[in-house]
């Protein structure tokens, strides 16, 4: 058994007790499923939370002033929260939700890393990421003339930090996984976002094998970014998780601007999946609509249009 599993406390689950939980392996005791590092099956309790949302709760989310779109906001960030508490956040205005750990991770390198780059800068990733924590740097750092830089593995496969030039004045951004969807290993990463930090650099940590196994805690790794999905963690496809520490998140400006809808997460129906869920109306992607000026004007026309018509009730 790994030590991930040890710590986790999965010792002690016998196979049979979870197979009732998922559906698709209630179909027959002949079939099993072992590819959950890529994908990991579903469970009643998220197919249920999202087919009670689609049929009885679905609205917009911060977009209506009906009891409808406010239950499904009030869902929405109730999942948010659940999230910030679930991955240690000191607070839910740090969990943006997105599409997936790839499109986190591309957030913060063109949101946040490609306007600070300059050429001479150096980006490090390690030999064991997987390209959703490795192209989106090698971009960036082709776009702007800065060097992205690998961290080797010694023969035992852990990071080799002997490089001094890691913890360099020239890094701007270490990016490494938690755990390796390629060896397994799970890395120091509270040891290198300690290190880091002594020099001023940020951590982005690529949690997206580690979210489902390893108890995380955001504020004690001490990392600037993590990034997961859903997908990996019993929830549904589409949806996956940025944290971003408060300070970092006020630098970022919105990759996409526009509708909401258009700004990444995967929705109502997979916020309110239990494990995980993403969106653009908070930090990178979104904005607060309610709180403008340019909401209450839209609210007070829609009320005047629908009092037009008659036989409308308008709740307040
Ligand atoms: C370590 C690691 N990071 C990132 C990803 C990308 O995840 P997604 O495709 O859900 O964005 C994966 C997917 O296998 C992974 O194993």
């Amino acid at each position: 058994m790994s030590a991930i599993h040890q710590r986790s406390g999965c010792q002690g689950i016998r196979r049979a007790s979870l197979r009732p939980d998922f559906p698709v392996l209630c179909q027959s005791q002949d079939l099993h499923y072992l590819d959950n590092a890529a994908t990991a099956q579903k469970p009643h309790a998220v197919i249920d939370a999202m087919t009670q949302c689609l049929s009885q709760a679905y609205a917009p989310v911060h977009r209506g002033l009906y009891p409808l779109a406010e239950q499904a906001t009030e869902s929405y960030e109730a999942a948010r929260q659940q999230v910030a508490q679930f991955i240690g956040a000191s607070s839910a205005h740090e969990v943006v939700f997105t599409r997936s750990a790839t499109e986190s991770i591309n957030m913060v390198a063109n949101g946040w890393m490609g306007p600070r780059l300059r050429p001479g800068d150096r980006i490090w990733v390690t030999r064991m990421e997987h390209h959703a924590n490795y192209l989106p740097w090698q971009r960036v750092c082709q776009q702007t003339g800065a060097e992205l830089c690998v961290l080797e593995l010694d023969a035992a496969g852990a990071l080799d930090f002997s490089a001094e030039a890691v913890f360099g004045p020239r890094t701007r951004l270490i990016a490494l996984c938690h755990v390796s969807n390629v060896l397994g290993v799970e890395n120091p990463v509270a040891e290198v976002c300690a290190k880091a930090r002594a020099q001023g650099i940020p951590v982005l940590v690529d949690a997206a094998q580690s979210v489902a196994h390893v108890p995380l805690h955001v504020q004690q790794m001490d990392c600037d970014f993590l990034a997961f999905s859903g997908h990996k963690m019993y929830g549904p496809s589409g949806i996956g998780v940025l944290y971003a520490r408060d300070e970092r998140l006020q630098e970022m400006a919105p990759l996409l601007v526009g509708g909401s809808w258009a700004g990444g997460g995967g929705g109502v129906p997979a916020a309110v999946g239990p494990s995980c869920d993403a969106s653009a109306h908070h930090g990178p992607g979104g904005c607060h609509r309610r709180s403008t000026t340019r909401g209450a004007w839209l609210a007070y026309f829609a009320v005047c249009r629908c009092a037009a018509v008659g036989h409308c009730v308008i709740y307040d």
